[in-house]
């Protein structure tokens, strides 16, 4: 196995929903009786080409519609707990759509007993901790995020954190500052994808504006020098996914990755998957790609590692036992 499969790791940034792997699909589709616009795996396998976000949240949106029961969510999830754990994972930050759900009829209560029926024994059966991130879909706009905000209390025993995804261009961070300055009272964490398409302009709002502990992607700050500086300054993490950008065309080709050039200005990185069912790889085949094309060495990808432990919503004295 290589270092970049071994290494003790914990994931930052993936999206529970981008676990769902073409057999599930279709196995979800069959028991709940929803029709499918592909014949078979295969069939649908062969969609997973992109030309850009928002191409892939297209596909993404519409396989997730077959997730209708808490069990469906909870197989999803064992799934990608079982995948993980073959991959170093020892801690996981899971993020959640609860719009994406909500919209087509399937009631919070189902999504979020399913979810934490698998998180709950994660630590038992796979040895992986876990904290749950639900993010507001920043293409419904500030109003709706709000509405989703009250449909979430009743939940927040079960919800460490917010976040923000979805369509980004055109869907400023600083829209979102009332309902981050809500999720901030109730003493969550906050996170949001910012310079993933959109411009670093976005990454400063975030920072600024949203007041987020992480940015999500944020790989157009290479752009932005002054930007670089604050983030090496202040040590925010980015939870960089490489083979996501290299899919989603934000990167022409992983060689060509801002990755060394976040490194070499200081900035805490950490390797992630997204959405790894749809972008060829979870998190320890993000490592060996980086490892292979960008010619990191072996104290390089160490240190990946310990970023994503030093990055973690984990209690500093369970951060630092992983260092
Ligand atoms: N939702 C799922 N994956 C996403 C990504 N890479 N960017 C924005 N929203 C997403
Ligand atoms: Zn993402």
């Amino acid at each position: 196995m290589s270092l970049g499969m071994a290494l003790p790791k914990a994931e930052l940034h993936l999206h529970i929903e981008g676990t769902l792997e073409p057999e599930l699909v279709f196995e979800c589709a069959r028991r709940n009786g929803v029709s499918l616009p592909f014949a078979t795996v295969d069939e649908l396998r062969l969609r997973y080409v992109f030309d850009d976000l928002q191409s892939f949240l297209d596909l993404y949106y519409l396989a997730m519609g077959v997730l209708r029961t808490a069990r469906d969510f909870t197989d999803m999830t064992d799934a990608y707990l079982a995948r993980a754990r073959e991959q170093g994972v020892r801690h996981a930050e899971i993020f959640f759509d609860p719009q994406a759900h909500l919209s087509r009829g399937v009631p919070l209560r189902e999504v979020v007993d399913g979810l934490t029926a698998s998180l709950r024994t994660s630590e038992q059966r796979f040895g992986i901790s876990t904290r749950l991130i639900a993010c507001f879909l920043r293409d419904q706009g500030p109003d709706e995020a709000m509405a989703t905000w009250e449909a979430l209390r009743p939940h927040l025993g079960d919800i460490h954190g917010v976040g923000l995804d979805s369509a980004e261009v055109g869907h400023p961070p600083q829209d979102f500052a009332p309902v981050f300055a809500r999720a901030r009272e109730a003493g969550l964490h906050l996170v949001a994808h910012a310079g993933e398409e959109g411009p670093a302009d976005y990454v400063w709002q975030a920072l600024d504006v949203l007041g987020v502990q992480r940015v999500d992607h944020g790989i157009r700050a290479v752009e932005d020098p002054e930007l670089l500086r604050r983030l090496a300054r202040e040590r925010t993490p980015l939870t960089v996914c490489p083979l996501s950008n290299v899919r989603l065309r934000c990167v022409p080709r992983l060689a060509e990755h801002p990755l060394p050039r976040l490194v070499d200005a200081g900035v805490l990185v950490t390797l992630n998957s997204d959405d790894p069912a749809y972008f060829g790889g979870y998190v320890g085949e993000n490592f060996a790609a980086v490892q292979r094309e960008l010619g990191f060495d072996d104290a390089a990808m160490r240190e990946f590692a310990a970023n994503s432990f030093r990055a973690s919503f984990l209690p500093a004295d369970r951060r630092e036992a992983y260092l």
